[in-house]
């Protein structure tokens, strides 16, 4: 691999499994990060100016567009950032929050990296973030359609043990369990011109899950990671990318020398193929993207 420096790189997704026809909202959430890279210049202002605008995009699971829980009523999201200037923050399982990326933005400034639930909240509403927005028409249009559509004969979560939802149920509302399975998350990463690297993600998590599951958007090396030789971002089913750490994984074949595509398409290969999964991914000379399935991606380079 050239040591060579290159100008700047976005790449963004709009989950693995989202349909192509939504590429109009990834491409304009890449014009907001380069927007913002032509200002300010920072990698990671740039990587969340991306997040941020498919979190106000309601057709993708994070920010307004998040998911319902199985009640038809709860949200809970997981958000993350990193970079190499040293900033490294996570939200999981937080529900009143409009943007959950700013959250995340906001917690690497605290001292701690990775808040949860009640008390990742009330730190949003003592540093004024917007509360989340009324459950929205649309919202409860997707639920229906992902109870209605999943029905059938798919696995609920492929490589995941419908009985053990069963066992473990645990929120108010008796049982009602979908016999398949939605997860997606939004993410960016950048290279910025100053060789700078960042990522960010959000996701409104998968369906079904129980009540307080965390996924792998909330979880440095799992869905997300920056070194100093590139960002990777992780999209899928959370429970199949922990396993792996994808994002620190592929970072690993990075760290080897290995041509970026090829060291995204080794990390795909290692997740059961069943489970629609994507990685995006920048170090100093590439960027790139790679899926098993549909992925709404958009990448942008300043050679
Ligand atoms: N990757 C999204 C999730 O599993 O929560």
């Amino acid at each position: 691999m050239s040591n060579k420096q290159h100008g700047f790189a976005i790449v963004v997704h709009g989950g693995a499994g989202e349909p192509l026809d939504f590429t109009d909202g990834v491409e304009h959430a890449a014009a907001q990060a380069r927007r913002e890279l032509t200002g300010a210049g920072d990698a990671l202002d740039a990587a969340i100016a991306a997040v941020l605008a498919l979190e106000e995009d309601p057709r993708f699971n994070a920010g307004t567009g998040s998911v319902l829980g199985l009640d038809g009523a709860t949200i809970e999201m997981d958000a993350s950032i990193m970079d190499t200037r040293g900033r490294l923050g996570a939200v999981a399982a937080v529900r009143n929050v409009r943007n959950p990326i700013l959250l995340a933005r906001a917690i690497a400034d605290t001292p701690h990296m990775l808040l949860a639930g009640e008390g990742a909240e009330r730190l949003a509403r003592a540093l004024g973030l917007e509360p989340g927005r009324p459950i929205t028409d649309e919202q409860r249009e997707k639920h229906r359609k992902l109870l209605k559509e999943l029905a059938g004969s798919v696995p609920v979560m492929p490589g995941i043990d419908k009985h053990l939802f069963e066992r473990f149920w645990n929120y108010k509302t008796p049982l009602q369990l979908p016999p398949g399975a939605a997860h997606d998350t939004v993410g960016a990463v950048v290279r910025g011109p100053d060789g700078h690297f960042a990522v960010a993600g959000s996701t409104g998590g998968s369906s079904p899950s129980l009540l307080g599951r965390v996924g792998d958007t909330a979880l440095v090396g799992s869905g997300f990671y920056a070194g100093p030789l590139g960002a990777v971002a992780a999209t899928g089913i959370g429970e199949h990318i922990m396993r792996h750490m994808l994002a620190r994984t592929v970072y690993g074949y990075i760290e080897q020398g290995m041509p970026l595509q090829q060291a995204l398409q080794r990390g795909i290969d290692l997740i059961d193929k069943d489970a629609d999964t994507g990685l995006i991914a920048v170090t100093k000379t590439e960027a790139a993207s790679c899926s098993n399935t549909h992925m709404p991606t958009a990448i942008i380079e300043n050679q």
